[in-house]
C-alpha cells in the first residue's frame, strides 16, 4: 500500500527549479522530491478567462489554476489572508469579515474540489494545506471522492474561544469533518482543535483522540512538527561562507532576523528590544549589526502595508539615534526575498538568531538558523516561547516577544555566550531537528493518513 500516488493541493504550488524563501511550499518541495504524486493549487497568476495549467517535473504532475481578479480579492486577500490568517493566530482584532469574502472562498475551493474530482484514481491518497482550502474535503465529499483526505494546518490553532469569534463558524468549521486526519504543528494545536470541537459541535473526544461527531463521522487530530532538510543546509550554508570567508572575524557582532513582513512576526517588538540593548550597553557602539530580512508579503492588505511603514520608521528612528560619527548604523532592513543559498550563509555569520514571532505555527527559520551554523563555533538562537518551533527547541533561549526589556537581556547574554554552552545547545537542538526533519514530517503524516479509514458513509 505504500505505493499509493499522493494528490497534494495546496493554494501555493513550488516547483523543484523554483527557490522562494522558506515556509510551506519550500518544505513541501523537499518532502516530496523524488515520489510520484500530483500537485494541484493557484498557478499564482489572475487572469478574466482562468485556465489549468498542466506539466511535469521528474515523477511530479503539476496541475495548477488561475484565478479571476474577483477570486483573489474574495479567497485570498479577504477571507484566507484578512479573516482566517488573523484570527488562527489570535489576532481577531484585524479579522475583517465580508460575507461576499466567505462565499468567493468556497467558489474557489468548489473549483479545487471538481478539479480534485476529475484527477482523483480509486488508490490515491490526498494531502491538502493550510488555511485556504478548509472546506476542500467536504466539497470533494459531495462530489463522491471517497480516498483518504488528510489536512495538514501550518499555522497556530488558538483557543476554542477564540475559533468561535469567526462569524459562521459553526458552518465552515464543521467541513472540517470530512477529513480523516487533521495534522497540526504541536499537541497544544492539537488540544485547542479538539475542544472547540467539543465546545461547540457537541463532539466527543474518543480515547485515541479521535473526535466524534454527533453524525457519525470521526477523524483524527494529531500533532506532526514540520521540519527541515538539516543537511541541506548546512551544506548550503558551508559552501557560502567559505565564499564569503572572514565575515565573522571583522569584529562585529551580527543579529539575524528572517520573516515575511507579516504582524504575527513581532518585527517592530524586535526592533524596540535592538534599541533597548544598545541604549543599555554603549560598547555595542560601533561593534554591533541588526540585520533584519523582511521581504513584502500580502502587501495589499491594509494590516502588511501600515506595518511596513511602521517598520521603516522604527529603523530610522534606531538608526538616527545610535549612529556614529564615522557613518555607522545599527539596523540594516533587507526588504527583499533571498534565497535560502543567501541566508544560510547570513546565518552562518551571525552570533544570534533572533526569531521573536508573537505567535507561530512553527517557524522553520529557527531551524534553519540552528542547521546553517559551524558545529566548532555555533551561534545562539534567541526563540519566541510563542512558536511552535519551541516545543521541540527548548534548548534555545526562549523568550516573551512582549517583554521588550527581558528580550534585550537574553540577547546580550547570547553575545556574551561562552563557545561550551553554545555547542551544548546548539548539539541539542540539531539532534531534534535532525529527527523531525522534514522526510520524518511527510513519511509520518502519509504512514497514517494511509491508515485512516475511508469514511463509511458520505457527509453530504
Ligand atoms: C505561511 C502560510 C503559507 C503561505 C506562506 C506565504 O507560511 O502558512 O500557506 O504560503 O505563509 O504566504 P503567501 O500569502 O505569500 O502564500
Amino acid at each position: 500500500t505504500s505505493k499509493r500516488r499522493v494528490i497534494v493541493v495546496s493554494n501555493r504550488v513550488v516547483k523543484p527549479q523554483h527557490e522562494h524563501v522558506g515556509g510551506l511550499g519550500q518544505a513541501l518541495k523537499s518532502a516530496l522530491a523524488g515520489s510520484e504524486g500530483l500537485w494541484m493549487g493557484w498557478s499564482g497568476e489572475t487572469r478574466e478567462k482562468p485556465s489549468v495549467h498542466e506539466s511535469t517535473v521528474g515523477n511530479m504532475q503539476f496541475l495548477v489554476r488561475d484565478l479571476t481578479d474577483e477570486d483573489y480579492r474574495c479567497y485570498y486577500r479577504g477571507f484566507s489572508n484578512s479573516v482566517m490568517w488573523p484570527l488562527l493566530h489570535a489576532r481577531p482584532d484585524l479579522m475583517a469579515f465580508d460575507p461576499r469574502d466567505l462565499h468567493g472562498y468556497l467558489a474557489v475551493n468548489r473549483h479545487f474540489a471538481r478539479q480534485l474530482h476529475a484527477a482523483v484514481r480509486e488508490d490515491d491518497i490526498i494531502w491538502v494545506h493550510d488555511y485556504h482550502l478548509l472546506p476542500l474535503a467536504y466539497q470533494a465529499r459531495e462530489l463522491g471522492v471517497r480516498v483518504p483526505i488528510g489536512l495538514f494546518l501550518h499555522t497556530p490553532v488558538p483557543a476554542p474561544a477564540t475559533l468561535s469569534l469567526l462569524p459562521s463558524h459553526q458552518r465552515l468549521l464543521s467541513m472540517l469533518s470530512a477529513y480523516d486526519l487533521i495534522g497540526v504543528q504541536t499537541e497544544t494545536d492539537a488540544l485547542n482543535l479538539r475542544d472547540y470541537f467539543e465546545r461547540e459541535h457537541g463532539a466527543r473526544i474518543e480515547d485515541d483522540g479521535r473526535v466524534r461527531l454527533d453524525n457519525g463521522r470521526g477523524f483524527r487530530v494529531k500533532p506532526f512538527p514540520i521540519g527541515i532538510d538539516p543537511d541541506a543546509v548546512a551544506a548550503l550554508a558551508a559552501n557560502g561562507s567559505r565564499a564569503d570567508a572572514g565575515k565573522r572575524d571583522d569584529g562585529i557582532a551580527q543579529v539575524i532576523g528572517v520573516d515575511r513582513l507579516d504582524y504575527t512576526k513581532g518585527i517592530p517588538e524586535r526592533l524596540r528590544c535592538i534599541d533597548r540593548l544598545l541604549r543599555d550597553d554603549p560598547q555595542l557602539q560601533g561593534r554591533f549589526r541588526f540585520l533584519q530580512v523582511a521581504p513584502t508579503s500580502r502587501g495589499d492588505v491594509d494590516a502588511y502595508r501600515e506595518l511596513a511603514d511602521h517598520v521603516e520608521m522604527l529603523v530610522e528612528t534606531i538608526n538616527t539615534r545610535h549612529c556614529g560619527a564615522d557613518g555607522w548604523q545599527p539596523v540594516d532592513c533587507v526588504r527583499e526575498a533571498l534565497p535560502l543559498r543567501k541566508l544560510a550563509a547570513l546565518y552562518r555569520g551571525s552570533k544570534v538568531g533572533l526569531v521573536t514571532p508573537l505567535r507561530d505555527g512553527m517557524n522553520l527559520v529557527a531551524k534553519e538558523y540552528v542547521a546553517a551554523q559551524d558545529p566548532a563555533d555555533p551561534g545562539v538562537l534567541v526563540l519566541s516561547s510563542f512558536a511552535g518551533a519551541a516545543s521541540e527547541l527548548d534548548a534555545a533561549l526562549l523568550v516573551n516577544p512582549y517583554d521588550v526589556y527581558g528580550t534585550a537581556h537574553t540577547v546580550a547574554r547570547a553575545i556574551a555566550m561562552p563557545k561550551a554552552e553554545r555547542r551544548e545547545r546548539w548539539q541539542a537542538m540539531m539532534r531534534v531537528i535532525r529527527q523531525n526533519d522534514i522526510h520524518a514530517w511527510s513519511r509520518s503524516f502519509l504512514r497514517q493518513l494511509r491508515e485512516a479509514r475511508t469514511p463509511a458513509r458520505p457527509v453530504a
